[in-house]
């Protein structure tokens, strides 16, 4: 799946912000911002971010996140592959808030500066290889200043398959996916596996439900790592 070509595409698709970046397809658009703003609390709870505080938003799509990590007075940088996203992300920016292309697979020479947080939100999903994942990981904890922490969050759980794919039209959907080789979501990881890299790569991890008030913690779990 070539998931640059599919994100600049939904960048022209919907007019609406939560929509390019996969929240909802547009329609129920109010029901949709409510749920985003859950979200949100649990990414601002977990993160504490502080005034100047530098933060690295990685695969920050349009920028919702980032946008609202520098409204609570974060110096932060955004980093995605998908420029037309990134356009999107730079219109009315707040001051404290820059973005940059890049993949983040190969970010060596991109980014320079170290990162208090780094967030790598409803994303690691398109990260579908364990050699990916590794690669990211590493980058990730070279980024992260001493002390700092990184917050991998909304990770499809395999574990918890069943409870995304419910109906059996949704189960066809996934078997048709499937069988052309273009998978609709993205990878579903194991907690273990992700805890099991990061130990192999000297970081500290740990795998969290998330409330279940969140929209879907029902099939998704974060992950902290602190290098
Ligand atoms: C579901 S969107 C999430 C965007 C944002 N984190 C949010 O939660 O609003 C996934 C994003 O990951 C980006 N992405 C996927 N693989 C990437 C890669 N290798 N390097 C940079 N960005 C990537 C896509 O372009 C897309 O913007």
């Amino acid at each position: 799946m070539d998931w640059k070509a599919f994100w600049n595409n939904r960048a022209e698709m919907f007019p609406e912000r939560l929509a390019q970046v996969g929240r909802g397809d547009g329609s129920g658009y109010a029901e949709e911002a409510e749920r985003f703003e859950k979200t949100l609390n649990h990414i601002f709870s977990t993160l504490k971010v502080e005034e100047g505080m530098p933060v690295l938003d990685l695969c920050c799509g349009n920028g919702l996140i980032s946008h609202a990590l520098a409204e609570k007075g974060a110096e932060v940088l955004g980093i995605d592959f998908a420029e037309k996203l990134l356009k999107i992300a730079k219109k009315k920016a707040p001051k404290n808030a820059r973005f940059i292309q890049g993949d983040a697979l190969d970010l060596e020479g991109v980014v320079e500066e170290k990162f208090d947080r780094i967030l790598l939100h409803f994303s690691l999903q398109y990260f579908t290889k364990e050699k990916e994942v590794r690669t990211l990981f590493k980058s990730m904890a070279n980024l992260c200043s001493p002390g700092g922490m990184i917050l991998v969050s909304d990770i499809p759980d395999s574990a918890k398959v069943g409870a995304y794919y419910t109906t059996p039209k949704d189960k066809l959907r996934r078997m048709w996916h499937k069988f052309k080789g273009q998978d609709d979501m993205g990878k579903f990881w194991k907690r273990k596996q992700l805890v099991k890299i990061c130990s192999e790569l000297g970081l500290s991890a740990e795998a969290l439900d998330q409330p279940e008030t969140l929209p879907y913690a029902h099939y998704r779990f974060d992950l902290i790592i602190r290098p």
